[in-house]
């Protein structure tokens, strides 16, 4: 059988690897990068670098090219589209790259079970093609929890539950019923327009990179600065990933 590892790198301090992530990276025959546009050529190069360190000098590393997504029209056929093509193409590189009796491995950003596709590509695998994966997945720590701890705050206060959404949920609406939550995938600052007067915002960008920014404070004294920062920051660097937390006080 073939034996296919999910591994958590942290979202940015190599540091971050856990000891269990170290040791499968030193047990892999090949990892499958799949690389995503040129500007994010900086996230492969982090990647690189892990292995670099960590892998053995036998590991073969196979690039391939994201597959093109649509970005007009309904949002979910989109994604769905851009998912069976991707498992299309990692179905094949497993079939010509990986022999029985070998270990592959996809590193995810982060944590590999938290807003990530990989583990449904996975499974999207072994389901259309019949493919035995004996499948490992490793954890790893996720830019939620770099955000709190670099801003030295807990995830939830007393008996408060932890909800963690996407910029484009948090644009239908602050959820009813709560009165904190984290937010990921937001290209659009969406604080801006849903943030109440007196709500707080702990914002990090290139969180565990030397670009790292964080900010704290009101939204309405800090919102604006953030969300120029922001644009510099992407400007400058081509792209940018940032979370936040929003809570009332
Ligand atoms: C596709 S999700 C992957 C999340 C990842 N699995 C994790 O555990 O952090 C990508 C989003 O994670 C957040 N993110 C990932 N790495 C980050 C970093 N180093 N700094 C700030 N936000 C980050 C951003 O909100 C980004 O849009």
């Amino acid at each position: 059988m073939r034996a296919l590892d999910l591994i958590g790198i942290g979202a940015g301090d190599p540091r971050h690897l856990t000891l269990q992530a170290v040791e499968a990276l030193g047990r892999l025959d090949l990892v499958v990068l799949i690389d995503k546009r040129a500007e994010t050529a900086e996230l492969t190069r982090m990647r690189e670098a892990i292995l670099d360190r960590f892998a053995s000098p036998r590991l073969k590393r196979l690039h391939l090219d994201d597959p093109p997504r649509r970005r007009e029209g309904d949002y979910a056929a989109n994604v769905e589209a851009w998912h069976t093509a991707r498992a299309e193409l990692l179905e094949d590189a497993l079939r010509r790259h990986l022999q029985d009796g070998q270990r592959a491995a996809l590193l995810a950003w982060g944590e590999p079970t938290l807003f990530d596709s990989a583990l449904r590509l996975i499974k999207t695998i072994e389901a259309r093609a019949g493919m035995q994966l004996e499948v490992e997945v490793i954890p790893g720590i996720s830019s939620i929890q770099t955000l709190a701890a670099r801003h030295r705050i807990p995830l939830n206060r007393i008996n408060e539950p932890v909800h963690i959404t996407t910029g484009r949920k948090l644009a239908e609406g602050f959820p009813p019923g709560l009165d904190a939550v984290l937010v990921m995938l937001d290209g659009d600052c969406t604080f801006l327009q849903v943030a109440e007067p007196g709500m707080e915002i702990f914002w990090g960008a290139y969180l565990g990179t030397e670009d790292e920014i964080l900010i704290e404070g009101l939204v309405e004294e800090v919102g604006e600065r953030i969300v120029e920062l922001r644009s510099a920051a992407r400007a400058r660097k081509g792209w940018v990933m940032d979370t936040y937390l929003l809570r009332r006080r």
